[in-house]
């Protein structure tokens, strides 16, 4: 079955970026020249994905603006000429058909993606975590729908992360079925570092299938004393095939402030227009 819808949970409420985040989404902290949002939801499109279901929490309406039309900003830029920065402007209110749920507690991510059930239906879909931004040559998430289709069964997007960093990831345990694809055995949301039955990470990009819903209706509060989504996938890959699947590409923690400012600097160097010139800058700088 054709993966043509993706969930992106945006209701967290960005402590980790505060005051930045006092009055406004982390989602919409910009990252070079765009909010971060933007780069999940262009990277959702490029993959295929028609529908876009963006869970909010409270204080998020800006995101809402943000993929809106703007009427009066199109006018204005029209009458004065500045076609290219018009062109931008509309591009971003049509990427794809962006809906939008609120959660309305804080209760964990599975609590997140069990709000989107009514949208999913009864087809599989992607979950793209905007913590979470990859660059790479084919979007991380299609990447990962390509092998949804040829498997028919849920992938997990992974990548091994130091072993010091395990306990703030989901852990996957697995059986190596190629050089990219695991079997997944086991699988434990933030272990100890010594706990942990490896070091392979969830990193923000899955293709679930609907059985998800039933599981996660039920899934108990676990790390964190949240609803983990890695804890309904667990129980999901008791009952059925779930693989994990190294995707290429680097991947950017931008929740954190040391990955914001990778993802800022690098996205920055890759530019056309400034890149060059702020290498130079950079170079003089650490001299
Ligand atoms: C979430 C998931 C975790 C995953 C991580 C990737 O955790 O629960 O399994 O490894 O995203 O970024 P969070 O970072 O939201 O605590």
């Amino acid at each position: 079955m054709k993966v043509k819808k993706a969930v992106i949970p945006a209701a967290g409420l960005g402590t980790r970026f505060l005051p930045s985040t006092k009055a406004q989404p982390k989602e919409m902290l910009n990252i070079f020249d765009k909010p971060s949002i933007q780069y999940i939801v262009e990277e959702a499109v490029e993959a295929g994905i028609e529908d876009i279901l963006i869970i909010l929490g409270r204080n998020k309406k800006s995101i809402e603006d943000h993929f809106d039309k703007s009427y009066e900003l199109e006018d204005k830029l029209k009458s004065k000429g500045k076609k290219e920065l018009l062109e931008g402007v509309e591009k971003i209110s049509n990427l794809g058909n962006i809906h939008y749920i609120r959660q309305k507690e804080p209760l964990g991510l599975g609590h997140a993606i069990y709000c989107a059930k009514a949208f999913v239906g009864n087809e599989p879909f992607a979950v793209m975590l905007g913590d979470d931004i990859v660059k790479s040559k084919k979007p991380c998430i299609k990447q990962l729908i390509e092998k949804y289709e040829e498997y028919n069964s849920t992938i997990i997007g992974v990548q091994e992360v130091e072993k010091s960093q395990v306990d703030k990831y989901g852990i996957v345990k697995g059986e190596k079925i190629n050089e990219r694809l695991y079997k997944v055995e086991d699988l434990v949301e933030k272990p100890k570092v010594k706990e942990a039955p490896s070091n392979i990470a969830i990193l923000g990009r899955y293709v679930i299938s609907p059985e998800i819903f039933p599981i996660l209706q039920h899934t108990k509060p676990g790390a964190g004393n949240e609803i983990q989504l890695t804890d309904g996938l667990k129980e999901l890959a008791r009952r059925r095939n779930v693989y994990s699947y190294v995707f290429e590409g680097k991947r950017y923690d931008v929740g954190n402030k040391l990955g914001f400012l990778e993802a800022t600097v690098e996205f920055a160097l890759d530019d056309k227009e400034l890149g060059s010139t702020f290498k130079k800058y950079l170079k003089n700088l650490i001299k």
